[in-house]
């Protein structure tokens, strides 16, 4: 029986007569099996479907939270409405950069008005920007139409809010500092039927001295090696064939279990399963990525061939001042090495350009590894000032036209570097996860080679979720045209 089924039978045996149990998971079944009733007689009264929109920021970590979210609100009843005009609202927040905090508010602001023209409109706010109480006073003081607020570390609790918010007037805010457990067996709701990220870990312990993460997230915590291999094999016997292990920094699971289990352990488990065809993970923290993980990801070929290595810097003085705890020189090697030992494998990474300090040298540092290692990809961030981390204590913060002219030299050098590693590929005939129609033009669909790139290849919906032999016709900068053979 799945995980799901199990939670669902607790659901079903709830007794609404007698109070809400204090174990967990039976308590958030409870709490669901009464927010169902509450939306069974709010339709019966108002004689239509009450409708959810969730509406998710930042990284994958965080669409991953917003499948578990849509997965109770669809348990509880509701149905996926079109736009944010619905009967339940929620915000899942990402607070890593301030642009991402002031789109938020900016979004509120305008949810704000669409409530007041749907009677019993509930909006909720969730996720990392939640978890620092300036942006939760800002909150209570100007967005008074909010009606829950919950940060990362209580998600599981969201049955329990839920019925709060659908049941009172008033700001529901329930923020807890750290987390107390981690809950398996909650609903989730799949974006895609044939892929699925899943957490390995939870939170970061390596506190870079611009990241917010460690702040927002706590401390580390692994799952059990048991509960992974279980849901990932819940998640192929429903139809998966690709899993993306999430975590900050994924090379360091295992270490705070009570039996010790290596990333490269668990990864090895994992791809012994039947059935699943491919196995991403995100990110590993160039510090800790080990000869042994290389090993592993060489050699099984369910593992795709794409490594996200976040470099963040190329000057050693910058590197330092961020506490990566790598050198250029040594982040080089280790994506030589990787290069080496794994053919066709993309390397994409993150930059962040305009710490505190940087100088127009510190750049030329970060464009030569740009240059050295060639990059397949990579997301280049203008470094944003976030309050509690080391780094904004720093007195020498860059002027902001400094840092957009950084931030273009970075870029250009990027687009050179990726364009050449793309272009290789052409006339290669290789494997691909058709994913989608096409946005733009309805007559192809847009598949997902082992390197993260993505083709665009003649087809039609029935193709989706299935693995395709592609030949790469044409590149066209970061992705290709091609044909399925
Ligand atoms: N400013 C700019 N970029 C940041 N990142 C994390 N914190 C900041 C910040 N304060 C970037 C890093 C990280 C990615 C997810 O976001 O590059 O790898
Ligand atoms: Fe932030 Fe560094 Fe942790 Fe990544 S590894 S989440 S950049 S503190």
């Amino acid at each position: 029986m799945s995980i799901n089924n199990q939670f669902q039978d607790l659901v079903q045996q709830a007794d609404l007569n007698s109070p809400a149990p204090e174990t967990e998971p039976e308590r958030q079944a409870w709490f669901l099996a009464r927010a169902r009733r509450i939306v069974q007689n709010r339709r019966a009264q108002q004689d239509r479907a009450l409708t959810f929109r969730v509406e998710t920021f930042g990284c994958q970590m965080n669409a991953r939270d917003s499948e578990k979210i849509v997965g109770i609100l669809e348990s509880a009843g509701f149905t996926e409405a079109a736009s944010e005009d619905a009967d339940f609202l929620v915000y899942n927040t990402c607070t890593v950069r301030d642009n991402a905090d002031q789109r938020v508010f900016g979004r509120l602001g305008r949810a704000g008005h669409l409530k007041k023209n749907r009677p019993g409109m509930k909006i909720a706010v969730c996720g990392c920007m939640v978890q620092e109480r300036t942006n939760v006073e800002k909150i209570r003081k100007s967005y008074r139409f909010v009606d829950l607020v919950f940060g990362t570390h209580n998600l599981y609790r969201f049955p329990e809010y839920l019925c709060s918010a659908l049941e009172s007037e008033g700001m529901v805010i329930e923020i807890w500092d750290r987390a107390d457990r981690i809950v398996e067996a909650l609903p989730v709701a799949r974006k895609y039927p044939f892929k699925s990220g899943t957490n390995i870990t939870f939170g970061c312990n390596n506190f870079c001295s611009y990241c917010i993460v460690p702040y927002v997230r706590g401390r580390e915590r692994s799952r059990a090696p048991m509960e992974i291999l279980r849901e990932c094999q819940r998640l192929v016997a429903d139809g998966v064939v690709e899993i993306m292990l999430l975590g900050q920094n994924v090379n360091s699971y295992g270490k705070d279990l009570e039996t010790p289990c290596s990333f490269a352990q668990l990864l090895t488990e994992v791809c012994k399963i039947e059935g699943l065809q491919r196995i991403r993970f995100m990110t590993p923290h160039p510090k800790d990525l080990s000869d042994d993980l290389i090993r592993v990801v060489r050699d099984n070929p369910k593992i795709a061939r794409h490594i996200h290595l976040p470099l963040q810097s190329g000057s050693d003085r910058i590197l330092q001042r961020m506490n990566r705890h790598y050198t250029k020189e040594q982040y080089i090697s280790l994506a030589q090495k990787i290069r080496e030992q794994i053919p066709d494998v993309s390397i994409t990474t993150d930059i962040i350009v305009g710490f505190p300090g940087e100088t127009d040298a510190d750049i030329d540092d970060t464009i030569d590894v740009v240059r050295r290692v060639g990059f397949d990809n990579a997301f280049t961030f203008i470094y944003s000032k976030r309050a509690g981390t080391p780094a904004a204590k720093m007195p020498d913060q860059v002027p902001e036209e400094e840092k957009s002219r950084m931030f273009d030299r970075v870029l250009k050098a990027v687009q050179e570097t990726a364009h050449g590693r793309a272009e290789r590929l052409t006339g290669r005939t290789m494997e691909a996860l058709a994913e989608e129609v096409n946005v733009r033009d309805g007559r192809y669909i847009t598949a997902r080679l082992s390197n993260n790139m993505l083709v665009h290849v003649p087809g039609d919906a029935s193709l989706i979720g299935k693995m395709l032999q592609v030949r790469l016709d044409e590149c066209r900068g970061f992705y290709f045209f091609g044909t399925i053979v």
